[in-house]
């Protein structure tokens, strides 16, 4: 199976309202929360579990006050999962990289709305090199700024905590942008999924779920839970 199957199935899902072929929604634990001396752990973990994505949170300092990983990890954890790598970039000048990150091994990469003055330019130069194409917005920012462009986007990651940090609060009302987004795509007869990042747990991920979103990044819920692989399968049924 590819690993990009799973982002299809979540389409055809879309397409097809009366059979749903995956009535749930997809979950990407976020690599950040993990313990960084044990990554060949959290690697196993994941495959192990019931996890479509592995979430890869990579800052510069820059976009974002705080620094993470970068190439070389995603270089390894490619080698060491068979997860779809989902690259979320919090850099300025995303452009610069795409071809470096696809050679480390991402599978989607999502750039910023706010880091992307030609946005769709870079877009284009993402599906050019064989990734989906995602657009993280901040939480300061309209999901209407997307409209035109939505055809064109594979998955929207709707920043529901200040990008930067893990382990912050949730946003609430993230509900109402998942909202509006949702109308904004089926309007436009998109098929562009809906990631929520930041603060999900087990308090809002149905609520979420039943407000549009496909897809559900959790990092400190799942690294920081007692058992991950329990936790991603509860998140999964919410
Ligand atoms: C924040 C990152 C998130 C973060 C989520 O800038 O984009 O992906 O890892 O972590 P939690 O789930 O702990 O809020
Ligand atoms: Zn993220």
């Amino acid at each position: 199976m590819s690993q990009l199957s799973h982002i299809n199935c979540k389409i055809i899902k879309k397409n097809t309202p009366l059979y749903q072929i995956d009535p749930m929604s997809i979950i990407a634990p976020s690599l950040l929360a993990a313990n960084f001396l044990k990554l060949g752990e959290a690697c196993a973990m994941l495959n192990e579990s019931e996890a479509e994505y592995f979430h890869l949170d990579v800052m510069d300092g820059s976009f974002v006050p705080n620094i993470s990983f970068g190439l070389p990890v995603i270089e390894q954890i490619r080698k060491a999962t068979s997860k779809v790598c989902d690259v979320h970039l919090m850099i300025v000048q995303p452009e610069k990289y795409i071809a470096a990150f696809k050679k480390a091994g991402a599978d989607i990469l999502t750039v910023h709305y706010e880091a992307c003055p030609n946005l769709l330019d870079t877009l284009a130069q993402i599906k050019a090199q064989g990734m989906k194409a995602g657009v993280a917005i901040n939480p300061d920012t309209d999901v209407s700024v997307l409209a035109p462009f939505i055809k064109e986007i594979d998955l929207v990651c709707v920043m529901s905590v200040y990008p930067g940090f893990g382990g912050q609060k949730f946003i609430e009302p993230t509900y109402e942008k998942v909202k509006a987004l949702k109308q904004i795509i089926t309007n436009a007869h998109a098929t562009t999924l809906i990631e929520i990042d930041g603060g999900v747990d087990l308090n809002n991920a149905a609520t979420l779920v039943k407000a549009g979103a496909d897809v559900l990044v959790a990092g400190t819920t799942v690294f920081k839970a007692a058992d991950p692989i329990a936790m991603i399968a509860s998140l999964k049924q919410a």
